[in-house]
């Protein structure tokens, strides 16, 4: 059989239809609403490599990066290597790992709409913060109260988004939050060009995420609680209300049936995170931090964070590498409604195996091109940096269809309720901590491998594009609590999992 095929079934798996599927205007307000999370996050991402690279916020918080940028003759891969400067991006996702194991526990506890909540508040405090920084320390706490409100705001929003779609629309909606992401990302690109040359464009820039905070904090007060958070903190009427409401229709019985079932479930788990150690929730856990390091492991933050500097590297001016990054940042958000509306009708692995393809060709042209022709202290000839900046843009576009949103998507849809938030926990922090090394090492790995990092990560693509290929199962269309029995037991791989060992372990954990 085919890898990631499923036995006795259809490849989609299939189910979920059988629930009704009407996609709602609740439903599609709350997501939109929630994904502001996913605009915020982007506008952090984004803002950081604009912002290191304007010459008064370098001369105010980093004078040595300032000089040696400016030394004529410094190495060209060399010119931006700073510890501190990388501290500035990578503090972020040092906070919101930390952050990310609060959040699980308050989304289990208080529910997913508190959490988001919570998120909208530490990223107003964040930005005041950065926004108003007099110190490079007020800068670096600054940061750390945003990382908090990624922490938060990452841990809830795609869980949220997941428990409220009905399965049919679930990929497509999940991946809204994605969407958001990239055009966060954009905004902050387009932010960043028009302020670099004002002398407090870097306080507008790092202000303006002031907006998408100010948006999700309103947003969040007008959003349900998902009725599986609602049954799981026992207020089951009130579960039954929401589902009512959200699906549109009053026949919700069978669903209704379903979360209770596995609210039971969950509820015999006392301790979710030793659960997860357990031998039957590993391939889900396994699947998911591997999606989110591999994703961080396609090398799309180095562009992400660095893209100005990068192109400044290549020899763009200031402002042509500003423009270059917001060329990049529309590709990404045009490239990622491909997978809003691809993702449940092509399915998954579909997705994240062609992307793997394209990724390995666009790192190695640009590797290539680099190596040959970007040497210590020339320009890169001007012919070279446009075929570099549109390999770059082929790589994005994707990224964006793939490894992007499903990192998300998938992580969110695959655990069982008694794991779910520790499980999602685990991959949200896999995602941060990768972040955090690639922010933190990427300019010094440029230093010292030289466009030879670029095949590093076609390593890594390789290596993943063969995980999607032999072990990833295909989860389009099936209910969300309906995953073990529909997709993992059945699976080539990962049904050895769920032998015997399972029932006892149940049976182990009962009060
Ligand atoms: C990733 C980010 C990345 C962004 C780019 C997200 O899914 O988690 O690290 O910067 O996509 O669009």
């Amino acid at each position: 059989m085919a890898p990631g095929v499923i036995n006795g079934g259809s490849s989609s798996g299939g189910t979920g239809e059988h629930l009704p599927a009407k996609l709602t205007l609740q439903v599609l307000v709350c997501s939109i609403i929630a994904a502001f999370g996913g605009l915020m996050f982007g506008y952090d991402i984004g803002i950081s490599g604009g912002v290191t690279s304007m010459d008064v916020f370098l001369e105010k918080f980093f004078p040595h990066v300032y000089v040696k940028k400016h030394h004529a003759r410094e190495d060209n891969y060399c010119k931006f290597d700073d510890q501190f400067l990388q501290l500035f991006t990578s503090s972020l996702y040092l906070a919101a790992v930390v952050c990310s194991l609060f959040a699980s526990k308050c989304c289990k506890r208080f529910g997913r709409k508190v959490t988001i909540q919570l998120a909208s508040l530490f990223f107003l405090g964040g930005v005041v913060l950065t926004a108003c920084a007099v110190n490079l320390a007020m800068l670096i706490f600054g940061r750390l109260f945003l990382g908090a409100g990624v922490g938060f705001g990452n841990q809830a929003v795609p869980l949220f988004i997941s428990e409220i779609a009905p399965a049919k629309y679930r990929g497509g909606l999940n991946v809204c939050f994605q969407l958001l992401v990239t055009v966060g990302i954009l905004c902050a690109s387009v932010v960043n060009y028009f302020t670099s040359t004002h002398p407090f464009g870097w306080r507008i820039s790092l202000g303006g995420a002031a907006i998408p905070a100010l948006f999700l904090a309103v947003g969040s007060l007008l959003i349900v609680e998902t009725p599986t958070s609602l049954i799981e903190r026992g207020q089951p009427e009130e579960g039954m209300r929401t589902l009512r409401k959200i699906r549109g229709v009053q026949d919700v019985q069978k669903e209704y049936d379903e979360i209770v079932n596995a609210t039971e479930m969950a509820k015999q788990i006392k301790h979710p995170f030793r659960n997860l150690m357990k031998r039957s929730s590993r391939p889900q856990l396994v699947v998911s931090m591997l999606l989110q390091m591999f994703q961080q492991f396609t090398g799309i933050n180095v562009i992400m964070f660095y893209a100005p500097v990068l192109f400044q590297t290549m020899g763009f001016k200031s402002d042509a590498s500003l423009l270059s990054a917001v060329t990049t940042g529309c590709v990404n958000v045009l490239a990622t409604l491909v997978a809003v509306f691809g993702v449940d009708k092509l399915g998954r692995r579909f997705l994240l195996i062609e992307a793997s393809v394209q990724m390995l060709i666009a790192q190695s042209v640009t590797g290539g091109i680099l190596a040959t022709f970007l040497k210590t202290t020339n320009v890169l000839p001007k012919k070279y940096s446009y075929v570099v900046l549109f390999f770059i843009c082929f790589f994005v576009s994707g990224f964006a269809w793939s490894w992007g949103p499903l990192g998300w998507l998938i992580p969110s849809e695959i655990f069982p309720l008694e794991t779910r938030t520790a499980g999602f926990f685990c991959a949200v922090s896999m995602n941060m901590i990768f972040t955090f090394i690639v922010a933190q090492a990427f300019l010094s790995t440029l230093c010292i491998m030289r466009a030879g990092i670029f095949f590093f990560f076609c390593g890594w693509i390789v290596i993943m594009g063969i995980f999607a290929y032999s072990f990833l199962p295909e989860t389009k269309g099936v209910s969300i609590d309906e995953m073990n029995e529909k997709v993992w037991k059945k699976h080539w791989f990962w049904k050895r999992y769920f032998d015997e060992e399972q029932d006892q372990d149940q049976q182990r954990d009962k009060p």
